[in-house]
């Protein structure tokens, strides 16, 4: 079998990581990180960065962080350009995380709402991964989105969330296709339901609520952060030299159960 899981696994590899200040995007740099990585992160408010950089910098990673909105060209590329000038090389992986998300249903959103999350999760995504191909590996370069399952199953009060993160796993799809025979996989991850996360803490924050969708996931539990870690990590070495282009759950079960979930 494989002897690609032991310590030190991304020694010498540089990891991006969008949204990267806290939740499943912080557990994800730090997980690099633990196996060897440098790492950076960007996030939009500069104190909650440096509270995260701080963070990997006390468990002896090697980290930096970037201010910048996804959704600002210039700021993304310019934080990427500074990631690469800091650790002396190109980017290895880039995890494009930022995400937006609050629950409303249409008839109470404003088109600035809808437009926020589009902007965020689209346009953020291409706006890093356009960013970071010119400073990218390749070959051996690695693109991992934080889709959701709202890609594919629609949830009231989330439309705005479906139709973000099916542009994202499309966008995804895409550059597969295109980026491939330059030696760059890229692929999606959708977490469920994960504890301790601000976006569950919105969707779910009622005790009660939890409850009821633990009850009916598949699995009867929220995941852990570090179990979308550890699919990212497998996602990003060599064990998947042959995957791209793919959406991987890590999920519970929940984009199995339909979309009325949420709407508890
Ligand atoms: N319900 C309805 N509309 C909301 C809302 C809510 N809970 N929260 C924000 N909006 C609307 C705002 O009213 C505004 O629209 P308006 O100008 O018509 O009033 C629009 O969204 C943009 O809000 P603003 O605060 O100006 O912009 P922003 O760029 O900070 O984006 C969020 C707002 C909510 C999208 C963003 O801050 C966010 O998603 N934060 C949470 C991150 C998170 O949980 N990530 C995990 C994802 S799973």
């Amino acid at each position: 079998m494989s002897d690609v899981f032991k310590p030190g696994l991304y020694a010498g590899k540089n990891v991006f990581v969008t949204g990267g200040s806290s939740g499943i995007n912080l557990r994800i740099a730090e997980a690099f990180g633990e196996m060897g990585a440098k790492v950076a992160i960007n996030g939009r408010k500069v104190e909650k960065l440096e509270a995260a950089v701080a963070q990997l910098r006390a468990r002896g990673i090697t980290a930096e962080g970037y201010p910048a909105d996804v959704r600002d060209y210039a700021a993304v590329e310019g934080a990427i350009e500074a990631a690469v000038k800091a650790f002396g090389g190109p980017i290895d992986v880039l995890v494009c995380g930022a995400a937006g998300n609050f629950p409303a249903p249409v008839a109470m959103m404003s088109s600035n709402g809808f437009k926020a999350v589009m902007d965020i999760d689209v346009l953020g995504s291409f706006n890093a991964c356009r960013a970071v191909f010119e400073r990218m590996s390749k070959p051996g370069g690695v693109i991992i989105a934080i889709s959701a399952p709202q890609a594919q199953v629609p949830y009231p009060m989330q439309a705005h969330v479906c139709a973000a993160k099916a542009g994202v796993d499309m966008l995804m799809k895409t550059l597969a296709m295109e980026w491939g025979p330059v030696g760059v996989r890229v692929m999606s991850i959708w977490p469920g339901p994960i504890d301790d996360t601000e976006g569950m803490q919105r969707l779910a924050g009622d005790p009660d609520v939890k409850a009821k969708v633990e009850k009916a996931l598949p699995l009867q539990r929220f995941g852990t952060k570090d179990e979308v870690a550890q699919l990212a990590l497998f996602l990003a070495s060599p064990a998947a030299k042959y995957i791209t282009g793919s959406v991987h759950n890590v999920d519970g079960g929940m984009s199995l159960i339909g979309g009325n979930l949420l709407s508890m």
